[in-house]
């Protein structure tokens, strides 16, 4: 859950440019985001982050019964620019965005936003709406290109923020050895028991309910061989683009720029026609 980045991690992007969820949300799954090329200060836009899945696919819950997946985003924004409030949100941002509730990842991050978990099936497509800093009141805000990042996630994570292991993901064996017996759990799940290991041992393994086991009594294993399959069908991935700050006094001089060009050029051809006429008028003579 995003709250586990936000408790775990003082910035949700490390040095290395891998976004923090991807430690416990460890298959990898496309994302795509979409913001406008270029936006004037002060003003609302979208960034449009998609989370794409086959929505009729179950997962492993974590009483291990199958259910649908949900959805998750964080949002990494230039300096200064942060969510609409909501008076500046128009009707028709408000539709394409919906029922949603956008957080800070800190409150002295606004620039950073969170979102999720909720219903994949409904928000595969998450619209964020976003207002620009405007440099000149704002410190810090400067009409530049700059960077954006995002990271979506659709299904539970493998890991727990105490290090412990969903029952979302592989069980291993710990140990070489022989499958003794395999016992059924009443609540779902197994204990796998290996003797024979290297150094004599029993060792008895709990298998969550979730996966399904992949090994049979008697079977010779090596250790870290998968006991299970893996019934992760999720994914995190992440992306990002790239937005312009756009000054509205350079978008002026360049429209005046354009039409001092039609201008020169009319007068131009205006020039042309009357020397044209003093030429007719000269062959006449
Ligand atoms: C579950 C998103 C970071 C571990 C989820 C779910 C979402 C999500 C949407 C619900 C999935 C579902 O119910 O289908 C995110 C995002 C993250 C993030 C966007 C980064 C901003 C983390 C981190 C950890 C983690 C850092 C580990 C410390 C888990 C686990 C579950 C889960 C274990 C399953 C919980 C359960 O059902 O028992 N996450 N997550 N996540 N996440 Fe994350």
């Amino acid at each position: 859950y995003p709250i586990f980045a936000q408790q775990g991690y003082e910035n949700p992007r490390e040095a290395t440019g891998r976004i923090v969820c991807a430690n416990c949300h460890l298959a990898k799954k496309p994302v795509d985001i979409e913001v406008p090329q270029s936006v004037l200060p002060d003003t609302v836009f979208e960034a449009v982050v998609r989370i794409p899945y086959d929505a009729r696919v179950k997962q492993v819950l974590a009483n291990g019964k199958k259910g649908a997946l949900n959805v998750g985003a964080v949002l990494i924004l230039p300096e200064g620019f942060k969510l609409a409030p909501p008076e500046r949100i128009t009707p028709e941002i408000r539709e394409r965005v919906g029922n949603l509730f956008f957080q800070a990842y800190r409150p002295d991050k606004q620039n950073i936003l969170v979102i999720g978990p909720v219903p994949g099936a409904k928000y595969s497509e998450i619209v964020f709406p976003i207002l620009s800093p405007d440099p000149a009141t704002e410190e810090g805000a400067h009409f530049l290109k700059y960077p954006i990042y995002v990271g979506g996630n659709r299904g539970r994570g493998q890991i727990y923020p105490d290090g412990s292991k969903s029952n979302n993901t592989i069980c291993n064996a710990s140990v070489a050895g022989r499958v003794s017996q395999i016992l059924r759990k009443d609540k779902g799940g197994y204990e796998v028991t290996i003797d024979n290991t290297p150094d004599g041992r029993t060792v008895v393994e709990t298998v969550p309910p979730g996966p399904e086991l992949i090994v049979t009594e008697g079977e010779l294993i090596k250790a870290d061989q998968p006991l299970t399959n893996n019934p992760n069908v999720g994914g995190f991935g992440q992306g990002d683009a790239e937005i312009v700050l756009q000054d509205p006094s350079r978008v002026q001089g360049l429209l005046l720029f354009f039409a001092s060009v039609i201008l020169a050029q009319t007068f131009l051809v205006l020039k042309k026609k009357q020397f044209e006429k003093v030429q007719l008028a000269e062959m006449k003579n």
